[in-house]
């Protein structure tokens, strides 16, 4: 029997810049629904600070920020999507000035005020103020709810892509999704001729991140259960400076304060960056995320800290008004004092591999933003280079869909969710205490610095987990913790095969048994094994089986 609820021309899983930027893009004939897990603009995008890098000063180039990318990068950002996104970024800025972000100007009120972050040749960020990403994504919630074609729904969570090679029908297409409709407490399937995983990256798999709760690598699960290749895995990226307080969770010191100036200091209140680099704090971030954890680990310190107060007062309240704010509410006066820091988990460089429209391995299903893998990062993102490849992804993705709506549309029916053979969970903790081992224990052993011994240990104990989620999935009925910790688990499993197949350090991947780079280098491509037909009742790919030991 077939009832599906709904059909979209285009289902949009996820509201953060790359989502909401797509369905502004995309013709008004279309039928578009956007789905997000919780209110429509709490994501990562919402949460940015520093801005989008461009090139719009006329002492900078395009050469120029291609450049940096690439030297970010450290070998493995592909030149060819670089020169794509750095090529298209002015036009991206323009793009959201004409949807009225408010972004920082000069005296003049119309020049674009650019900040520096480090690993850029030049000032090249745009911003507003130090809450440049709330300023998009609240402009772009405006936006997308004055248009009656959009289907807004919110407190809705994807769980599984619906693909005709999982429904054991011929040909290899995206034909939609299940979703968690979380205030009606049932899954409902929404059928779409072209479905758009947005969804945003995965850092949430380690216990301290800069990310808001949502970000549980969705899309990168859902995409790999249905087929799709993954690639670099092993590169996150950890954002050297978080605000160091219990209560502080998650609150994010911008680069841009150490691009105004910002000096690190160790507890005695000396530097020591320009021991690691020479371009001090202004290095890439994982020479500094790792030279603060090298120090911290030297000095058993829980913090190191991050000194602007030498810059005048006004200065700092007319950049950083959100972080001063937010560091005086936690009885730290930035004008006056440092501020005590830590690394986190930020930023996901890996992800679902696309082409340059955003392509995927399954026709009709893309992936736009940070849930994918265009080949732009490599082994290390350059600062603000996130938002402006979800800006010209979701452009390029966009006109792609838009070309080929003429094509012949796949039936807009498909089977609904089957619940005829699980009941309600009596046992929620092994949902809440898995969802805290793993998260520690990928904290621990697959975190800045690794082994081989460590990762061995992480993947033995996620394997379990594995195991265990599995078990439960199959039993019980879905909820949205399970959702995420199913797909935060397999997350952990693939970046924990990506790190040990790298037998080098590079960028963000360190480990202490292989200190060096080899002369020659590729990204990490996982193939995921074929899809198994289609049951809510087990994981489409099933975790290892039990060894006995
Ligand atoms: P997100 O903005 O994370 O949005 C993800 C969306 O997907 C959300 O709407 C979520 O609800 C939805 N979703 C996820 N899973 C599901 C599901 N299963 N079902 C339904 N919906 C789902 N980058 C820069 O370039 N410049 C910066 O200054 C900058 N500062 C940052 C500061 C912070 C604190 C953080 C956390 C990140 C920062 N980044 C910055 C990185 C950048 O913000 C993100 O990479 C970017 O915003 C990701 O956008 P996105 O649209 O891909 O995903
Ligand atoms: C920051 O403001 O430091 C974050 C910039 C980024 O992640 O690109």
């Amino acid at each position: 029997m077939h009832n599906t609820e709904t059909a979209f021309d285009v289902l949009i899983i996820g509201t953060g810049a790359a989502g909401l930027s797509l369905a502004l893009r995309l013709p008004a004939h279309l039928r578009i629904g956007v789905l997000s897990k919780g209110p429509l603009a709490e994501s990562s995008s919402l949460y940015a600070q520093g801005g989008v890098a461009a090139v719009l000063d006329e002492q900078d180039s395009v050469e120029a920020h291609i450049e940096d990318t690439l030297v970010a990068g450290a070998g493995l950002t592909a030149p060819d999507t670089a020169r794509f996104v750095a090529e298209r970024a002015a036009a991206a800025i323009h793009w959201l000035q004409r949807q009225q972000v408010p972004f920082s100007t000069e005296a003049d009120a119309r020049t674009l005020h650019l900040t520096r972050e480090g690993g850029h040749s030049h000032r090249r960020i745009v911003h507003a103020a130090d809450a440049t990403g709330r300023a998009i994504e609240i402009t772009l919630e405006e936006r997308v709810r004055q248009c009656p074609h959009v289907t807004v729904l919110e407190h809705h969570v994807a769980v599984d892509l619906i693909t005709s090679e999982r429904l054991g029908q011929a040909g290899r297409r995206c034909l939609g999704a299940y979703v968690l409709d979380k205030e009606q407490g049932r899954v409902r399937a929404l059928a779409a001729r072209n479905v758009v995983l947005a969804s945003g990256g995965a850092s949430k798999v380690y216990l301290y991140t800069s990310n808001p709760d949502g970000s549980t690598g969705d899309g990168i699960a859902m995409a790999w259960r249905a087929g799709c290749r993954v690639a670099n895995m092993e590169f996150n990226q950890f954002h050297p400076t978080c605000l160091y307080h219990p209560q502080a969770k998650s609150f994010l010191i911008s680069e841009a304060v150490r691009g105004e100036g910002g000096k690190l200091r160790l507890p005695d209140g000396s530097t020591f960056m320009e021991r690691f680099d020479h371009r001090a704090e202004l290095a890439p971030r994982d020479i500094v995320a790792r030279a603060i954890d090298h120090e911290m680990k030297r000095l058993g310190a829980d913090c190191l800290y991050l000194d602007i107060s030498h810059q005048p007062h006004d200065f700092i309240l007319e950049h950083f008004p959100t972080i001063y704010r937010r560091c005086l509410e936690y009885g730290y006066d930035m004008t006056r004092e440092p501020v005590p820091v830590v690394p986190a988990a930020h930023y996901t460089c890996g992800g679902v591999l696309t082409d340059l429209h955003g392509r995927t391995d399954i026709s009709g299903l893309y992936a736009v933003g940070e849930v994918s893998y265009t080949g732009l990062h490599g082994a290390n993102r350059l600062a603000s280079n996130s938002l402006l490849e979800c800006l010209v992804f979701a452009a390029a993705a966009a006109e792609d869909i838009a070309a080929r709506a003429s094509e012949p549309a796949p039936p807009e029916q498909v089977p609904p969710w089957d619940e005829s053979r699980v009941s309600d969970s009596d046992e929620a903790v092994v949902v809440s205490h898995n969802w805290d081992e793993l998260r520690r224990l990928m904290w621990d052993y697959v975190g800045i610095v690794r082994t081989d011994k460590r990762l061995e240990r992480a993947k033995r104990r996620v394997d379990m987990l594995r195991r265990e989620i599995h078990e439960y999935y199959g039993h019980f009925r879905v909820s949205a913790d399970l959702i995420e910790l199913r797909n935060l688990a397999l997350v952990a499993d693939l970046i924990i095969r990506s790190a040990q197949a790298r037998k080098e350090s590079r960028g963000l991947h360190y480990t202490l048994d292989y200190p060096n780079s080899l002369p020659e280098t590729r990204p990490t491509v996982l193939v995921p094994p074929a899809p198994r037909p289609f049951s809510n009742l087990g994981d489409g790919e099933s975790p290892a089986p039990a060894t006995k030991r």
